[in-house]
């Protein structure tokens, strides 16, 4: 890890003086809890004295059908068991959808995907339930289910209605392109595989009331989910969250079901329940990353340079909507990468299959977008014998060609392209492209790559009412404050980000900050923690908090001492009033004899966006956050075997929060989508089965997949010209991009082989893939005059 001086230092213009834990890079707040065992997630929590277990029971052998006939008569008598639930044992609604009211809890009379829960076990213990879970007896009318995305196009069956962004005449700008080529992408999904599983435990209250843990990033849902099924006011429920083990956007709506089956089951038997799902169930029954075939066709000027695009993404996105509009809008807004698209045609089908809900996972469909575009970016390279990373600057936004196809200007195009060449330049590209030549001249069996990818993600939700957060901050008369928020941790740090912004707003040291578990009754009617904007949120409306708290202190101490407020200065837990010096806990004393109010609900709501879905106009995102990524790879001709021998990246995060815990997320970030685009796959058989549901047969990177030569860095920002909280970025997402180089690398590397021919090479890159890629490539036409080039 590098950190610039700045940040080594700390503070920049205009920033105020006493700044001692903004711009550090501390340590995650939970570090050594997470390390040392000790961090409570919600199967650590104690439970209650007479806590029931409950487990989802399915028909393990139906796909899609009607139900002819539930047999439930060996479960309900089975040892251990207390309750078993079915649809009419649901009071409220039937539904745990996060808009659409597609997503029944529990099925009624038709099986909608292989794994949907028909049941629920309570039982005394979680062995009892699951034992008995299985003696279940559901006939199933057999019916022939649409898996494929091709299924679905062929029966034309989709979730939500086709969405396209237009601009200028992309039929004109192909027919007055020098070439046009085109081509199919397959971009595979991907499994959260958060370590720790979907969980909730309900605790049921007076009057009716229900207590929820729930492991969640979107903790108001899991309040307004629950007293719908339930049949009580929000009022009645309160959803609680200290942290999740990983979330990774399989938690903002797909935690809903299973809190409710936790407060079903709780209310039903006045006892504490609690539900843990088993890894194979987490994985067959929860939503993945969407999997897509892109159509594609690009139309160039005959140098390279783009002149219409279009391109048509077809997403599986399982039996329901859940986030596929936003996920899939993402995917659009992402399908310009950093390139300018002068006529375009950009469209999207929301393809309905029988198979579990897709939805948000880190990136949120952009990845899939980016990927497009720069599959179409080493189409045009390698058709004409150049170098993609000329293409890639050929068609950089720039001062007069800014404008996205969704009409967005790309304000930053001069830090986009600031960042591109420094990493072209700390990277060696242009050197070690000589040896990668060198390389694959002298080698039959083992090819090189290289690939050097830009990344520009929208950060805002695109649902413009997401964009509002809410903070609670108190001060107590000893000195010491407590912080809560509507953000959610799950492991990314924001509650460590959030706490250095309000310590230093009170001048205090981070060890007077107490964090508090996200609470539905201390921060209401919050959006769900994603779109990688919870420090942005999060961190103003407690900025504002502690600050409206301050700004009362500082009033009530100038009257006090008839100073002005300038002579009033907070730093190192100490108030100082001209020449005189208190400690902060005096000073809260005396202001609670004077009865001055120290607490405060921050709030903010991110100005500037203005995106109108239906005219498809406006701005969506605040800013843009940049990356830039290089990757070296090796593949073995074969075998398919592929290593990565060398990784840069630089990212900018504005003016850092955190630079340590920003390091942490870009490299994550980079390995998980590393990960998605190399290893993971997911499989469904032709009946509709996912045979990968478990870590023998799907495989997330681990220790040994991290580049052995890996290079990360923080871009030397100016600080983000937005006004955000001290002039930072969001991080969360974009860096998963930087993955693109990794999967341009392997396609440079197969295109080695048959120079001119573009690889047809789809995603993940499995080893199994490469191969195809490599044989497919190797049987081609070689193309004349090309080689060399
Ligand atoms: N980092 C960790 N360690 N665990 C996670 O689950 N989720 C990612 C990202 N980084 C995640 C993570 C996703 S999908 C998002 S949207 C952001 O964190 C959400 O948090 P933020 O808005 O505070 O960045
Ligand atoms: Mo992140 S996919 O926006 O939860």
């Amino acid at each position: 890890m590098t950190l610039s001086d700045t940040q080594k230092e700390g503070g920049h213009i205009g920033e105020p003086a006493n700044m001692r834990h903004v711009h550090k890079p501390l340590n995650h707040d939970s570090a050594e809890k997470h390390v040392s065992g000790t961090a409570t997630y919600i199967d650590d929590i104690p439970e209650p004295d007479g806590t029931l277990h409950v487990v989802p029971g399915w028909a393990r052998n139906a796909v899609r059908g009607r139900m002819s006939s539930i047999d439930l008569g060996a479960v309900r008598t089975a040892p251990g068991v207390v309750a078993v639930l079915t649809a009419k044992d649901i009071p409220g609604i039937n539904d745990c959808a996060p808009a659409m009211g597609d997503d029944p809890v529990l099925a009624k009379d038709e099986i909608l995907f292989y794994g949907q829960v028909v049941f629920a076990v309570v039982g005394t213990t979680r062995d009892a339930a699951r034992r008995a879970a299985r003696l279940a007896k559901i006939e199933v009318e057999p019916s022939t289910p649409i898996i494929s995305a091709e299924d679905a196009v062929a029966a034309d069956t989709t979730v939500l209605p086709d969405y396209q962004f237009r601009r200028g005449s992309p039929e004109t700008g192909m027919t007055a392109a020098d070439t046009v080529l085109s081509g199919v992408l397959q971009v595979g999904g991907q499994e959260h595989f958060y370590l720790e599983g979907q969980v909730a435990m309900a605790i049921p209250e007076e009057d009716g009331g229900m207590l929820v843990h729930s492991s969640t990033q979107h903790p108001t849902e899991i309040q307004h989910t629950v007293a719908k099924v339930l049949g009580i006011p929000d009022a009645l429920v309160v959803a609680e969250v200290r942290r999740m083990g990983g979330g990774f956007g399989g938690k903002e709506s797909q935690a809903n079901q299973w809190a409710c089956l936790a407060a079903l089951a709780a209310a039903s038997t006045g006892r504490t329940c609690k539900i843990r799902l088993d890894r194979d169930d987490d994985m067959i029954m929860t939503g993945k990353r969407h999997d897509f075939r892109v159509e594609w066709q690009i139309g160039h000027d005959g140098t390279g340079r783009i002149r219409a695009v279009d391109i048509n993404f077809l997403a599986r996105c399982g039996y329901s909507a859940d986030l596929s509009l936003g996920v899939n809008d993402r995917t659009m807004f992402h399908a310009d990468s950093s390139y300018f698209y002068p006529d375009a045609v950009i469209r999207s089908r929301r393809l309905k299959t029988d198979t579990c809900s897709n939805t948000a996972f880190r990136g949120f469909g952009g990845p899939q977008g980016m990927l497009s575009a720069e599959r179409m970016i080493d189409a045009i390279a390698i058709t004409l014998g150049k170098d993609p990373l000329e293409i890639r600057k050929l068609n950089f936004y720039d001062a007069d060609r800014n404008l996205t196809p969704y009409g967005m200007p790309v304000e930053e195009h001069e830090v986009m392209k600031d960042l591109f060449g420094q990493l072209e330049e700390s990277s060696s590209y242009w050197e070690r492209r000589e040896e990668v030549k060198a390389f694959n001249a002298q080698n039959a069996v083992l090819k090189k790559g290289l690939a050097l990818t830009p990344v520009k993600f929208g950060i805002s939700f695109t649902l413009k009412h997401l964009n509002q957060a809410g903070a609670l901050v108190h001060l107590y008369t000893d000195g010491s404050v407590q912080l809560n928020h509507g953000g959610t941790e799950m492991g990314q740090g924001l509650y460590q980000k959030v706490a250095q912004v309000v310590a230093d707003e009170f001048g205090i040291t981070i060890d007077k900050v107490r964090i508090t578990a996200t609470n539905t009754s201390k921060v209401p009617n919050t959006g769900p923690t994603a779109a990688s904007s919870g420090t942005d949120l999060n961190a103003m409306a407690a900025k504002i908090a502690a600050a409206t708290i301050k700004q009362r202190l500082i009033n009530f101490l100038s009257d006090l001492h008839s100073c002005t407020p300038e002579a009033i200065a907070f730093q190192d837990n100490k108030v100082f009033v001209g020449e005189l010096q208190f400690s902060l806990a005096e000073v809260a004393k005396l202001a609670h004899q004077a009865r001055i109010h120290m607490s405060d609900a921050g709030f903010y709501a991110t100005p500037s966006i203005t995106w109108d879905r239906d005219s498809a106009s406006g701005r969506p995102f605040f800013y843009f956050a940049y990356g830039a990524s290089c990757a070296e790879v090796t593949i073995d001709t074969m075998t398919g075997e592929m290593t990565v021998d060398r990784v840069d990246l630089l990212h900018d995060v504005g003016h850092s929060l955190n630079p340590a815990i920003d390091i942490g997320q870009i490299e994550g970030g980079f390995v998980q989508g590393m990960g998605w685009l190399t290893t993971e796959e997911l499989v469904w058989d032709d009946a509709g089965r996912l045979r990968t549901h478990a870590p023998s047969t799907y495989k997330i990177p681990a220790a040994a997949d991290i580049p052995e030569d890996f290079r990360v860095a923080l871009y030397a920002s100016k600080g983000n010209p937005q006004e955000t909280v001290y002039r930072s970025k969001a991080v969360g997402e974009p860096p998963v991009m930087l993955a693109n180089s990794v999967f341009g690398a392997i396609t440079d590397a197969v295109a080695s082989l048959n120079p001119g021919v573009v690889p047809n090479l789809d995603a993940p890159a499995t080893p199994e893939a490469i191969m195809k890629a490599v044989r497919a490539i190797r049987q081609a036409a070689p193309t004349q005059g090309m080689a060399g080039a």
